[in-house]
């Protein structure tokens, strides 16, 4: 019988040259499949002497088993080195920190509204909330005014459509947040300490008026809550917000929904055309109050002989542009990418009163 180790050597090296799974699986054809070199030669020993199958059919037989195994164990170390490969080209370092580049920003009024809201919360006024898209019956009537009131005129209300035929008054966009010291109380009672931030809406567009703005409201009503109880309450507010004790002056001034009512000042100084509040002797006009008229409490479900309270409403935007130099309100609103970069707060920076209220 020939010698069957050059055979051997001759597979095992083309085994070995094999680089990937298909050369392997064409190795293997040739070898061991249907028509390979060592199936052929094992077809062979039907002609063979009984004595001489028995020696070579042993070491053919051994040799397929020898070949088989070196195979299989090319392919796993080939399969191996091409998972080896793609994780060292997929390595990804999980600890490298975040990219500094800033995405997004949180919008000034966003900001102030928080601030605000922060404030007020640690002085124990919780935040309630009505919808823009009111009644008339919220936005004016419960807040005594009446329908021929002049003030519903000066308020350049937007009026939602209704369809022919449907006589019952319209609804409004609400153009302050007062209705909103309606609904809180009809829903909590007194006594009540809440805030109400929100977006307003009145037909008026210059350098300083848009026709959709954010206003916060404010309500306290108790046993025997005082005007004095709202200078303080105001006084402490703009102190916080602005970082700097700040004087207010009350001036008396008419709400119909306040009685007495008074619009507030903040003292402040123009210097080289910048404003500085907490300082000088000029004033800015920045707040509406006043003690809550009896008639809004009975629209509220409150009797106005057992309780009594005040409530003061302001601009945010205008509270914005005072805090942090912006000038011109309609930017606010025209997402501009650049002024959004330029005004807005890094997110994840909230605002608290413990730990700071802005940048
Ligand atoms: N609602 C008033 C306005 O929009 C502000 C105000 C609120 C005044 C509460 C007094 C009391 O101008």
């Amino acid at each position: 019988m020939d010698d069957l180790s050059p055979l051997r050597q001759q597979w095992l090296d083309r085994i070995k040259d094999a680089a990937d799974p298909a050369a392997i699986e064409d190795v293997r054809l040739s070898a061991l499949g249907k028509k390979g070199e060592i199936s052929l030669k094992m077809r062979e020993l039907g002609k063979m002497t009984p004595e001489e199958r028995q020696t070579t059919g042993k070491a053919l037989n051994a040799l397929r088993d020898e070949l088989d195994s070196a195979l299989r164990a090319r392919k796993a170390s080939l399969e191996d080195a091409a998972l080896e490969a793609r994780l060292a080209e997929e390595w990804l370092d999980v600890t490298l920190p975040g990219r500094p580049r800033r995405q997004g920003t949180i919008h000034p009024i966003s900001q102030v509204s928080d601030e605000v809201t922060a404030i007020f919360a640690d002085m124990g006024f919780a935040v309630a909330e009505g919808p823009q898209i009111e009644t008339d019956w919220y936005n004016f009537d419960a807040l005594n005014i009446a329908p021929e009131h002049p003030a519903r005129q000066e308020h350049d209300t937007f009026f939602m459509h209704r369809a022919p035929g449907d006589d019952r008054p319209p609804h409004v966009l609400r153009t302050h947040t007062s209705p909103v010291q309606i609904r809180a109380m009809q829903d909590h009672g007194a006594p009540i300490r809440v805030i109400a931030p929100g977006r307003v809406y009145r037909m008026d567009m210059d350098q300083t008026h848009a026709p959709m703005f954010h206003q916060i409201e404010g309500l306290a009503i108790g046993r025997d809550i005082s005007m004095a109880q709202l200078k303080w309450t105001v006084e402490e507010f703009f102190s916080a917000y602005f970082g700097t004790r700040v004087k207010t002056r009350f001036r008396a001034s008419h709400f119909p929904f306040t009685e007495p009512s008074a619009e507030v000042d903040i003292q402040c100084s123009w210097v080289d055309g910048k404003l500085i509040v907490g300082e000088g002797d000029d004033w800015l006009e920045v707040l509406g109050s006043g003690m809550v008229h009896p008639h809004v409490l009975r629209s509220g479900g409150v009797d106005p002989n057992e309780w009594q309270g005040f409530a003061f409403g302001m601009g945010i935007d205008r509270m914005a542009m005072l805090k942090y130099g912006i000038p011109d309100l309609r930017a606010f609103f025209e997402s501009d990418l650049r002024w959004l970069r330029h005004y807005g707060f890094v997110p994840g920076d909230v605002p608290s009163v413990a730990g700071g209220l802005s940048r």
